[in-house]
């Protein structure tokens, strides 16, 4: 599995042949690191309906004709915008031809927020198994004790995990959450995109210690898990 870091919470995945993209907030992403239409993919995932997560994943399914997945009322609002979505449910689990995919919790809001606000049900995370490893993205959320569960339940190599605190857990909460998932590696996610989520991502690499390989990947950049 390689995992390609392009800037906030949005992750390519790129496993057996196949490409998945996690939370693909491009457009109007001061850190991105691929344009929408260069993207390619087989499948969008979804974490919540918040613009810096759901971003392009529209476009970009429409484009490619790539599978949103994404909690149900977020993949039936994609749906209605003429994309093929597969709905899911925070604790269920699918195989895909690209992966196998659970929801975990998230502890947050989900909506689509112009002039109007749409409630998209829950947020949530995911754990994506592809290429024989396991990935956890945490999507947008405070620190809470059942990552430990998801930790004893899965064999995690990297946990993406938020440090921007504000919104999100911040990096002594990150760290912790480090403790409960026991991932092999972890790389911090939306933090430095906009002024109110700055961060130090070597603060954050200190509190980690040894308790996993703490990388810390520029916008474009990738690592083999
Ligand atoms: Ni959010
Ligand atoms: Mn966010």
């Amino acid at each position: 599995m390689r995992a390609t870091f392009l800037g906030h919470a949005c992750f390519l995945i790129e496993a057996e042949g196949k490409k998945v993209i996690i939370d693909p907030f491009l457009s109007g992403n001061p850190q991105a690191a691929m344009k929408p239409e260069e993207v390619e993919v087989d499948a969008v995932l979804v974490t919540h309906g918040h613009g810096d997560h759901l971003g392009d994943a529209i476009d970009i399914a429409k484009a490619t004709e790539a599978l949103v997945v994404a909690p149900y009322e977020l993949a039936v609002y994609c749906e209605r915008r003429g994309v093929r979505a597969h709905p899911m449910q925070i604790g269920g689990a699918r195989q895909f031809p690209f992966g196998w995919v659970k929801l975990t919790p998230a502890w947050h809001g989900s909506a689509v927020i112009n002039d109007t606000i749409e409630y998209t049900g829950n947020p949530c995370g995911f754990v994506l198994r592809a290429g024989g490893k396991t990935l956890y993205h945490a999507g947008d959320t405070g620190l809470f004790g059942d990552m430990e569960l998801i930790g004893k339940r899965e064999k995690i190599d990297l946990a993406c995990l938020p440090i921007g605190d504000n919104f999100v857990m911040g990096p002594e909460d990150a760290a912790y959450a480090v403790e409960l998932l026991k991932p092999r590696m972890v790389v911090p996610m939306h933090y430095n995109t906009f002024e109110l989520i700055c961060q130090d991502p070597e603060e954050f690499a200190k509190l980690v210690g040894d308790k996993a390989k703490c990388r810390i990947l520029r916008p474009g950049e990738g690592l083999d898990v």
